[in-house]
């Protein structure tokens, strides 16, 4: 059966078996290996893809349901070769370890940031909960989501109970804020 698509862009016209999986055609067809099948049971998220904007994991619809649909993966996602501020938070909260998950983890945070673009951090979880990441216990996921959503709206990210934040100051350096319950600190 013949579907027509636009990835990462790119208009595409293909042929596929009625049952393939969107997670195959993306991997076999056009060699977007970013789109791991971890579980393949809608279980990991790792397969993680942007359908017309929305984070979809690709192993839970057949590519015939995509057929009309603007689908993005990660090597499309910064359109001008240069990280995003969800890719470049990711290396600087050191947000992966082994990566398996985290094609999939930037591509739900992309959309979960495109729809709440200041999420809290029950908000945060929420949005992640279809991704699962087996080697960093999530805090510097949640830290890099919080660093995301700053960069893109030109704030800086609030700091929680029990953390610090250092923040670059125009002509005195650095000074750092602390949570301390409902009480904020400068240092
Ligand atoms: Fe798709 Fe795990 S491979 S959710
Ligand atoms: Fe290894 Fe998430 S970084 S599974």
């Amino acid at each position: 059966m013949k579907i027509r698509i636009t990835i990462n862009g790119a208009a595409r016209s293909v042929d596929v078996d009625p049952p393939a999986l969107l997670s195959d055609v993306l991997r076999t067809e056009y060699a977007l290996t970013s789109v791991h099948v971890g579980c393949d049971t809608s279980s990991c998220g790792a397969c993680t893809v942007l359908v017309d904007g929305a984070a979809v994991k690709a192993c839970t619809i057949l590519a015939v349901q995509a057929d009309g649909s603007s689908i993005t993966t990660i090597e499309g996602l910064s359109g001008n070769g240069s990280p995003t501020a969800v890719q470049e938070a990711f290396g600087a909260e050191h947000a992966l370890q082994c990566g398996f998950c985290t094609a999939g983890m930037v591509m739900a945070v992309t959309a979960l940031l495109d729809a709440i673009p200041a999420p809290s951090d029950d908000e945060i979880r929420h949005g992640l909960e279809g991704n699962l990441c087996r080697c960093t216990g999530y805090v510097n996921i949640l830290r890099a989501v919080r660093r995301a959503a700053a960069a893109r709206t030109g704030t800086v990210p609030a700091p929680v109970a029990g953390e610090s934040l250092r923040i670059p100051l125009a002509r005195s350096g650095e000074t750092t804020i602390a949570a301390h319950g409902d009480d904020v600190e400068v240092v």
